[in-house]
């Protein structure tokens, strides 16, 4: 019992970095909600490949949360679960909900590093250790949108193009 008590008195992180990675549930929260409802989006309007890759986005969002929920409990830090603002239900096209998608991984990838900077200035390297994860992941998240935007350019935006870049959804999303 006094080991347990130990380890965690050497793991603490400041009340700062607490608000950050609370913050980061709130953010991976609605984009996991951001993503399913593009994901219903996309399933109505009959591109079933965009479906189940906003299905499986929303997914990893819910995984990335439950990342940092388990790393705060774990150190005896009540994670606060957030409730969730209410995401968009209609969108203009397929490109455009690539593109928010790009945006919120863009907005998601400066939390991240910002919670890097907080953890590197509190000399708290089990957090920082703990980000480098996100950090990476962040990298491949931004390639993947960018990536799949730039199929409009490559392959049209016609009915056809837009079946075939639904079928490249398809095969883009993660298991
Ligand atoms: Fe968890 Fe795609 O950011």
């Amino acid at each position: 019992m006094e080991c347990y008590i130990i380890i965690l008195e050497s793991m603490k992180i400041s009340k700062n970095m607490q608000t950050a990675l609370n913050n980061q549930i709130v953010l991976e929260a609605n984009a996991s909600n951001s993503y399913m409802a593009m994901a219903s989006w996309c399933q109505v309007t009959g591109y079933d490949g965009s479906a189940s890759f906003f299905y499986a986005q929303s997914n990893e969002e819910r995984e990335h949360m439950l990342k940092i929920i388990h790393y705060l409990n774990n150190l005896g830090i009540p994670a606060v679960i957030p409730a969730t603002k209410l995401p968009a239900s209609s969108f203009k096209s397929l490109e455009s909900i690539l593109k928010i998608a790009l945006n919120n991984e863009q907005i998601v990838t400066t939390a991240i590093h910002k919670m890097v900077e907080i953890a590197q200035k509190d000399k708290d390297y089990s957090t920082s250790a703990f980000l480098g994860w996100f950090v990476n992941e962040q990298v491949q998240e931004e390639t993947k949108f960018e990536t799949l935007i730039q199929k409009f350019d490559l392959i049209g935006r016609d009915k056809l193009a837009i079946n075939e870049i639904d079928k490249i959804l398809a095969s883009s999303k993660s298991d």
